[in-house]
């Protein structure tokens, strides 16, 4: 079957167990953009609305108030740009009944996440309806999310029949779009927070996960614009190499499988997903607190975290794994250990967030392919930690003073290397001004 599509730089070749895969045509280098995708759809989630435009999504600031739509009183906007952008693209056809469908019992009798399903797919049919006409343009967003395939979630009536307003298009056509729809709907984050959920057909038609990604989304709100995803090489990708993005946070090891069989309709064969079948069924982590040190030991020698710390960052290979380490693997595991290392960083006990903090990052370095955001973030934080430690004890000498110093720069400079290849996104402070800030800070 021909592949229509033509993006500069990927070639869409077919591929032996998946539909197609997205390849590289030229050596494409770290950091750069692969492609930049306005969201078909996108949707706030609750807890945003109100904080946030709805239509460009940028946050509300002193310098940015934002106006109540005085339809529905429910969208908010910076300007009548965005609001005039939002009304064209659909909220013209929901504004009116968008209050009497919410309050409605059957949206309250719906789960969280199908409020937010049930008013992405409302944004979605009225963006449809709008653009009838175009629906055979296979390059359209809207050509282009119609080529996608179905995914395995049968269409939940009660998200379908709650739905809002009533589409001037086939009543067919709301099961065919609710059936591409639950597998190629993006988180939209900030600084890896979600605060939104969106629709970007060509980055669905073009790439396929891996647990070990070669590049990632960032996401771009800028005034008067619909949310842009950007995709971004997270390292060098040669030519005739497969482009792949995380569809969800490859550490979610013990239900990534299931997740996909339910939502996505496949099962993962990446080299991280074939390693950990070789495990066999990941055991709990220990309750008892020595034998839980001796795991953390085990694990920062298998990644030789500390010896590392004074130069780049290794790559680890998820070969070899001691039996020993097999429940570091357990959600449970790196749930508990960024809980340690958060509360005890903000509570002051600086020691033990670092060694946490530490651990984490062994885990981090094995979990995430080189360049991973999350990582980067981490690591800011590590750095931030060790800099309240220089700060809050007064009573440090000198020499221990130098030698946390020493730390925070080490952090610093490693998260600064992964932060900046990720670049700018999200919300105008984040982790990249921070590190920053914390640079200047540190040496004045
Ligand atoms: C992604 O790749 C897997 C194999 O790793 C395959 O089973 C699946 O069908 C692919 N998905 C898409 C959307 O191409
Ligand atoms: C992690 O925390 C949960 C809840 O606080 C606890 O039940 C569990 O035993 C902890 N696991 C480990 C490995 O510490
Ligand atoms: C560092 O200290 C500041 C000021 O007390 C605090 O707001 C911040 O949360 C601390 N950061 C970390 C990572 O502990
Ligand atoms: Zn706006
Ligand atoms: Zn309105
Ligand atoms: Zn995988």
């Amino acid at each position: 079957m021909p592949i229509p599509i033509q993006i500069k730089n990927i070639r869409l070749q077919n591929h032996p167990s998946a539909r197609s895969q997205a390849v590289a045509t030229v050596p494409i280098t770290e950091a750069s953009k692969i492609i930049s995708v306005d969201a078909f759809a996108a949707v706030l989630i609750a807890s945003e609305k109100g904080k946030r435009c709805d239509g460009c999504f940028q946050i509300k600031s002193e310098d940015r108030l934002l106006r109540k739509c005085t339809g529905c009183g429910s969208y908010w906007y910076c300007d009548s740009i965005c609001q005039n952008m939002d009304w064209k693209a659909h909220h013209k056809k929901i504004c009116k009944q968008y209050n009497k469908f919410t309050s409605s019992n059957a949206f309250h009798s719906l789960a969280s996440h199908e409020k937010l399903e049930s008013l992405l797919l409302d944004h979605l049919l009225s963006q449809v309806s709008s653009i009838t006409g175009r629906v055979d343009e296979e390059m359209s967003p809207l050509g282009i999310f119609m080529s996608l395939l179905p995914g395995p979630t049968v269409p939940n009536r009660d998200v379908l029949s709650v739905c809002g307003f009533e589409p001037p298009i086939q009543p067919d056509t709301v099961p065919l779009l609710y059936s591409r729809f639950g597998n190629n709907n993006f988180a939209i984050h900030s600084h890896l927070t979600t605060i939104g959920h969106g629709i970007f057909p060509l980055a669905s038609r073009l790439f396929n996960h891996s647990c070990i990604p070669n590049a990632a989304a960032r996401y771009i709100f800028s005034a008067g614009r619909p949310v842009r995803m950007e995709v971004i090489a997270l390292r060098n990708i040669s030519p005739d190499s497969e482009i792949t993005i995380p569809y969800l946070d490859p550490a979610l090891y013990q239900t990534r499988q299931q997740i996909f069989d339910l939502t996505y309709g496949f099962r993962c064969t990446c080299f991280s997903c074939h390693i950990l079948e070789t495990l066999g069924p990941i055991p709990a982590p220990p309750a008892s607190s020595p034998e839980l040190t001796s795991i953390e030991k085990t694990l920062r020698q298998f990644t030789q975290v500390e010896s590392f710390l004074d130069g780049g960052l290794p790559v680890i290979p998820q070969t070899n794994i001691p039996l020993s380490m097999y429940c570091v693997f357990h959600e449970n595991y790196i749930t508990n250990l960024s809980e340690t290392f958060s509360k005890a960083s903000h509570e002051g006990h600086y020691n033990l967030a670092l060694d946490s903090g530490t651990t984490l990052l062994a885990l981090y370095l094995l979990i995430y392919p080189p360049n991973y955001p999350q990582t980067g973030i981490h690591l800011l934080e590590l750095a931030k930690t060790a800099w309240n430690m220089t700060v809050g004890d007064s009573g440090m000498d000198y020499q221990t003073e130098q030698a946390t110093k020493a730390r925070v720069r080490v952090f610093l400079s490693l998260g600064r290397r992964i932060l900046t290849v990720f670049g700018p996104e999200g919300d105008e402070d984040g982790p990249l001004r921070e590190a920053e800030t914390l640079q200047s800070l540190l040496d004045p």
